[in-house]
């Protein structure tokens, strides 16, 4: 997915507040104090400048020259001089071995091709470096939750399973330590407007669904049905609700092997 189109309204689009931003900042210096940091996907930096600030080195990594551009303006105008990579992280990350104490990553691990995400992070982690990856979560039983429901079984239906982001990343916090089990904490929460049609409007000029590349007439056609079967279960999908959402961040120690 290429992020270049979305880099100047970005930050908007996504909203978080400098309270959650410094949430996840603290979060992660309290995990490991003083951290030579890799942010995988950092995009425009927004939680990456406060990292930057206050890391021993901080190093971001992402695919979009659009994004890291945003990155670069932002750090010029704190004065600030991260060291920013324009690297595909399926491929090889040009990051030294040995060389990082926490490997970050918000909203973007689940991706990446897990098997090669794990072994660069087990090439470019110290000893006992932390893998932390965050997300936005979502009630199960919130409209938007009931949308994804309602998506992934139209896509079974028509011989496509979709993508889990906790069954990839799972797997990746497995390979990097040893088949231990990882720690998650909420470090945020608030409320927001949420209008199901937007959402469902969004996935109509999305490249794939789920995880899944689908001729163009088959994604449409889901689409479709996505609005027919949730106006039937959900009623008007163009009125604005409330959508409360979390900010996770699942973290473990790396084992070398
Ligand atoms: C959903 S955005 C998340 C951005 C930011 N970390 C956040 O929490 O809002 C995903 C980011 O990962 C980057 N990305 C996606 N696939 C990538 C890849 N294969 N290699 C490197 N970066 C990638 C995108 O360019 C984008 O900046």
């Amino acid at each position: 997915m290429n992020f270049d189109n979305q880099a100047q309204a970005y930050d908007q689009r996504v909203g978080f507040t400098g309270e959650t931003i410094s949430a996840i900042r603290d979060f992660l210096f309290s995990l490991k104090p003083e951290a030579r940091v890799l942010e995988i996907g950092a995009g425009t930096g927004f939680v990456g400048i406060e990292l930057a600030e206050k890391a021993a080195s901080y190093t971001g990594l992402d695919a979009s020259e659009g994004m890291l551009s945003v990155f670069r303006e932002r750090a010029a105008e704190r004065g600030l001089k991260p060291t920013l990579v324009q690297a595909d992280a399926d491929k090889d990350w040009g990051i030294p071995g040995s060389s990082c104490d926490l490997i970050f990553g918000s909203r973007v691990f689940h991706l990446l091709e897990p098997e090669h995400l794990s072994s660069e992070i087990l090439r470019v982690a110290d000893q006992g470096a932390i893998l932390a990856s965050g997300n936005v979560l979502r009630p199960k039983d919130s409209v938007h939750h009931g949308l994804r429901r309602i998506l992934h079984q139209l896509l079974r239906e028509e011989g496509y399973e979709p993508k889990k982001k906790k069954e990839s990343l799972s797997k990746v916090f497995s390979s990097v330590s040893d088949g231990g089990n990882y720690t998650s904490k909420v470090v945020s929460e608030w409320t927001r407007p949420f209008v199901p049609a937007d959402a469902i409007a969004s996935w109509e000029h999305k490249h794939g669904l789920a995880g899944n590349d689908l001729p163009e007439d088959l994604h449409n056609a889901i689409v479709v049905r996505v609005k027919e079967k949730a106006t039937a279960e959900f009623g008007d999908l163009t009125k604005a609700m409330e959508l409360r959402e979390f900010y996770q961040i699942d973290f473990i120690t790396i084992i070398k092997p």
